[in-house]
Formats: structure tokens, C-alpha cells, sequence
């Protein structure tokens, strides 16, 4: 709507996990390159927390981009609120399995198991790793999915991993990883995403306007300390804020965002 009147080819603050707008901050970095670094060595498991907004879907779906699908077999189940044995038959599916049981009250964990554990020797014999993500995993509560997806995790072959599970989601999800012994002991590595600082939230702010086509800044200096304040760091709060603001800014027809309108548009933004 106001992109045209600001220069900008795409709207710079869509609160969606689009990898082309990354930023690449220290710790986002830091985080994508520890997943890579689980899936590419074949470590068992990997973990990923931080707060509402800080950038986990972001970073799995960045990782997902760039993984090469002639190596990777891969799944991404973004929302696992699913039962016992649904979150196996949900895996399975994206994985390539099609000869599943239709009524889900048939369905035995143990086929479902079994059936998983072809799919990945099979990938293993042409070649391929298998690297499975699940989003907002904090979700899972029941502990019997844990013990599945652990049982998945024992599936082995000559000493190696059969596939590579990435775990991501709230802080909550690393106490309730942390709890589980055996679980645990699968996570090769476990990294925690903070909100961004002051300065990381102005080249942010600079980096997805940059991103969206515009080179000259939109946002006067003194607006960013409040927005940082206003957000904590958190980009999808910037985002809400940011794009509050670029609207308000459009219909007040102002050349620069500036401390007022950004002190106007939080007024209408929780906390
Ligand atoms: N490093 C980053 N660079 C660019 N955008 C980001 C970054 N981190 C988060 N975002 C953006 O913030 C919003 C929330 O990120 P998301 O990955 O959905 O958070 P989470 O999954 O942790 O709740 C998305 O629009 C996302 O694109
Ligand atoms: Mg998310």
C-alpha cells in the first residue's frame, strides 16, 4: 500500500519468515551456523530457543534454503500440535511415505516406526541425509511424542545417525528437553537466541529497508533508541512497529519517520 510512496520495491516489515530479508547478526550467524554445522556433520540432534519473534523460524527456513536436495532428504513440520503417533504419520508423509493407514486410530506407533526406519535406510542408500525440522516444538507436551521422536533418533546404521532432527521453539522447550535424560543426551548442540541489541536493532531497521529497495534511510536517527526500547530487540516487534509507522508516515504524507509518529504508532502497539 505505501510502498510505492516510500521507494521501496516490497514491503519492508512483513512479520514472514523470509529468508531474503535475513540479517545477519552475530548471534543469528552464530545460530544458523551451528545447525549447519549439526545436518552437514550428521550429529543426531540439534536445539533452537528464543522468545516469541527472535528469529528461530527464520533461521530454519534460511537453513532449509540452503541445503542442496540433491544430498538432502528433508521435512519441516511448522506446527506439531499433534497427537501420539500423528507427529510420526505427519513426518513420515513429508518424507515421501504414501502407503499409510488412513483411519489413525489403526495406526500402530511400531509400523509407523518401522516404516520411518525404511524411508531412512533407503535415503541413506541412495546417498541422501535425512534432515527433519520441527517448529514450535515447545507445543509438544505429551511425553510419549518426546519417546517417539527420541526412538527415532536410535535409528543407526554402521555407528552412523540416520537422520538429523532440528528442534525449535520457546525458552520453555530447553527445561523440557533438559528434563529428559535420554533425550538430551542426543543434542549434539543447543544454542539460545537473544533479542538484537540497540545498534544490531538500527542496522536491522537499515538492513530490510535496504532489502525492500530503498538505499537512503527512512527512520530519523533519534527514532531508534525509542524503537529499541519500545521492541526490546525483538524483530517481530520492530517489524509490527516499523511498518505502523511507515503507514502512518504515508498517510500524514511525511518525507521521514520521526519521533513522533513513532511515538504515536506505539500507543497502539501492546506490550
Ligand atoms: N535476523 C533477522 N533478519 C531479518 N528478519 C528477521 C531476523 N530475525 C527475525 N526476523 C523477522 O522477524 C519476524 C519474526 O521471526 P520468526 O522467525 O518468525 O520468529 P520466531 O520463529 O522466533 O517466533 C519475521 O518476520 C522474521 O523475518
Ligand atoms: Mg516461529
Amino acid at each position: 500500500m505505501y510502498e510505492e510512496y516510500w521507494g521501496f520495491k516490497e514491503k519492508p516489515f512483513e512479520n514472514t519468515p523470509n529468508p531474503h530479508f535475513l540479517y545477519h547478526s552475530q548471534q543469528h550467524e552464530e545460530g544458523l551456523s551451528r545447525l549447519l554445522y549439526v545436518v552437514s556433520e550428521g550429529k543426531g540432534a540439534g536445539l533452537l530457543t528464543g522468545v516469541f519473534g527472535c528469529g528461530k523460524t527464520l533461521l530454519g527456513r534460511t537453513l532449509f534454503k540452503e541445503l542442496d536436495r540433491d544430498i538432502y532428504k528433508t521435512a519441516f513440520i511448522a506446527n506439531p500440535f499433534l497427537n501420539y503417533s500423528e507427529l510420526l504419520m505427519h513426518i513420515a508423509y513429508n518424507l515421501g511415505a504414501r502407503d499409510l493407514p488412513q483411519n489413525k486410530q489403526d495406526v500402530l506407533v511400531n509400523v509407523i516406526l518401522e516404516r520411518l526406519n525404511e524411508i531412512l535406510e533407503n535415503n541413506m542408500r541412495d546417498g541422501k541425509k535425512t534432515v527433519i525440522v520441527i517448529d514450535e516444538a515447545h507445543v509438544i507436551t505429551d511425553r510419549r511424542v518426546w519417546e517417539e521422536l527420541r526412538l527415532l533418533l536410535n535409528f543407526q546404521l554402521e555407528d552412523k545417525f540416520l537422520l538429523t532432527l532440528l528442534i525449535l521453539g520457546q525458552p520453555e522447550l530447553k527445561e523440557m528437553i533438559d528434563s529428559n535424560k535420554q533425550f538430551s543426551q542426543r543434542i549434539a548442540v543447543k544454542f539460545h537466541l537473544g533479542p538484537l541489541n540497540e545498534k544490531e536493532t538500527e542496522e536491522y531497521i537499515k538492513h530490510r529497508i535496504n532489502v525492500a529497495g530503498r538505499s537512503s534511510s527512512v527512520f530519523a536517527p533519534e527514532t531508534i533508541k525509542t524503537i529499541y526500547k519500545k521492541c526490546g530487540g525483538i524483530p517481530r516487534r520492530i517489524n509490527h512497529l516499523c511498518d505502523l509507522a511507515l503507514f502512518a508516515g504515508f498517510g500524514k504524507n511525511t518525507s521521514i519517520i520521526d519521533e513522533k509518529i513513532i511515538k504515536e504508532v506505539s500507543f497502539d502497539m501492546e506490550d
